[in-house]
């Protein structure tokens, strides 16, 4: 069984109209459990879209979308992923720690497991001291790793992330990096990142895939083998290779990066 699987799938905003937006086309794509995979390309090339669809808060115009060997709504019903998005979205008047809770109490957990596993969650992402502050008295880092905190709140196998750091300065996005592949190595999460960077795709991915806008298309993925990842590895020879890749294969030089 897979983590997710995508077989031709195709989307249509506004079908027939003359505003119509072929925002995929022909998308296959097969996501092993516990692969960590990015998505990168242009602004407008149907990233976010891919992510939603996958998600199952858009509907394929064509193809398939299964997740955790069932349909994209079933796996929604069942809780099957975790969503973070670029801005964390957290709720202003709950504490932290109700933040995290939020999805368990949609689920209908008891009062007793809610704290339990916000508190296990906050452990994870460092801010076990903050479960009782209010978002406002956190810094943008802490904010998005409480929201990290609640997609994995039920403990789902697969985390959804659109440009989760984007808003982020580059140190704090650094070290969130590193935090993300701890927790997704030690929960065993599948991961689908949505990344405008390059090396932020590298340094956290087993499998890049690069996209193209008009129709938007998978044109190249790259495999990225580092032996660690850490800041060892981000001076290391197989990472400038494989960023080296990634950029040819953004430029539309695809069938050069297939071949170095
Ligand atoms: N709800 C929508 N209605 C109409 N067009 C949309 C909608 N959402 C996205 N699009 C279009 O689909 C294309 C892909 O958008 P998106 O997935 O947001 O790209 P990305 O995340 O890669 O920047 C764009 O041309 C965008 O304008
Ligand atoms: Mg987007």
């Amino acid at each position: 069984m897979t983590a997710v699987a995508l077989t031709n799938v195709s989307k249509v905003f506004n079908p027939g109209r003359p505003d119509e937006v072929v925002a995929l086309s022909g998308i296959d794509l097969t996501i092993g459990h516990g692969q960590f995979v990015s998505l990168i390309g242009p602004s407008g090339c149907g990233k976010s879209t891919l992510l939603r669809l996958i998600a199952d808060l858009i509907p394929a115009t064509a193809g398939t979308v299964e997740v955790a060997g069932k349909p994209a709504s079933r796996a929604r019903l069942d809780q099957e992923y975790g969503i973070a998005f670029q801005q964390a979205g957290l709720f202003e008047w709950r504490t932290v720690q109700r933040n995290v809770e939020l999805p368990l109490e949609l689920r209908g957990a008891s009062r007793a497991e809610r704290r339990a596993r916000a508190a296990e969650m906050l452990a994870l992402v460092g801010l076990a001291d903050f479960a009782g502050h209010y978002p406002a008295q956190l810094s943008g880092g802490m904010q998005q790793r409480v929201a990290i905190a609640r997609a994995l709140a039920v403990h789902p196998p697969l985390l959804l992330m659109d440009e989760p750091f984007g808003a982020l300065d580059e140190m704090t996005r650094e070290r969130l990096q590193a935090e993300l592949l701890a927790i997704c190595a030690k929960t065993g999460t599948s991961t689908v990142f949505v990344t405008h960077s390059i090396s932020e795709a590298v340094f956290l991915s087993n499998r890049v895939v690069v996209m193209s806008p008009r129709p938007g298309r998978i044109t190249a993925t790259v495999d990225v083998d580092l032996p660690a990842r850490d800041d060892a590895a981000r001076q290391s020879p197989a990472y400038f290779d494989a960023i080296t890749e990634v950029r040819r294969a953004l430029r539309g030089d695809a069938a050069a990066a297939a071949t170095s």
